[in-house]
């Protein structure tokens, strides 16, 4: 299981990027309100680095170190919204959610419908025992995201982070296997092989 898997939701499909992908995540996870939110997406985003990032993708997923996928909608799946990835600790049997989408598609329930593909998917194939994520406390819309997939709020690591010049303190969620609900818009268990050779957050 070394090439990318691609996973199917209701509206949209999660596939590996392709370094054709690399101008849409330079424009789309270049704005400010993107990256200003994130842990690690540079600002401004330098040209070249996410062909650099994509090609980062598949070895990561060979080591079962990080699982990155491009979001994109079932009807247009050459057309780049967003981003979702699951850094993977083997070890520990987690996997932290990450995603970030395209200002101009915020709120139409992306990010919430690709970080539940993309948990079922870790829980059910890679096996893991819990999945979880983090948000700084001043991006409620994220908190918003992990709250909606069912994840328990575990508490506030304060100053954890420091991020552009200065601490974020941050919320943590989490959602052991036994609980999760793979809910209504994931295909549990329909991962297909990738339609594109995969070349990830
Ligand atoms: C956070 C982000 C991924 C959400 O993507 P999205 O596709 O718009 O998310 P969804 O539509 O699935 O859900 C967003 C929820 O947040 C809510 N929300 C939006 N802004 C909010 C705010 N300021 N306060 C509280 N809730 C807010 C929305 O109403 C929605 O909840 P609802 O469905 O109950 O109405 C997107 O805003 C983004 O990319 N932000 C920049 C990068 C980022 O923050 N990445 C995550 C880092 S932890």
């Amino acid at each position: 299981m070394t090439q990318l898997p691609t996973l199917s939701t209701d509206r949209l499909v999660l596939r590996p990027f392709n370094l054709s992908d690399a101008p849409s995540v330079e424009r789309l996870a270049g704005v400010w309100e993107v990256a200003d939110a994130t842990l690690t997406i540079p600002h401004p985003y330098p040209a070249g680095g996410a062909a650099d990032w994509i090609a980062t993708h598949r070895d990561a997923w060979a080591h079962r170190e990080n699982l990155t996928l491009a979001i994109c909608a079932s009807t247009t799946p050459d057309t780049l919204l967003g981003a979702i990835s699951l850094k993977i600790s083997e070890a520990h049997r987690h996997g932290e959610v990450g995603y970030w989408i395209g200002v101009d598609s915020w709120g139409h329930g992306y990010a919430t419908e690709a970080a539940r593909a993309i948990i079922t998917y870790g829980f059910t194939d890679i096996g893991l025992h819990r999945a979880f994520g983090r948000h700084f406390t001043r991006n409620p819309a994220s908190g918003r995201v992990l709250q909606k997939l069912g994840m328990q709020h575990e508490g506030v690591q304060r100053d954890a982070c420091f991020r552009w010049g200065k601490f974020e303190s941050v919320v943590m969620y989490g959602v052991l296997a036994a609980e999760w609900d793979a809910g209504p818009d994931t295909h549990a268990g329909q991962s297909k092989p990738p339609t594109q050779p995969g070349t990830c957050m």
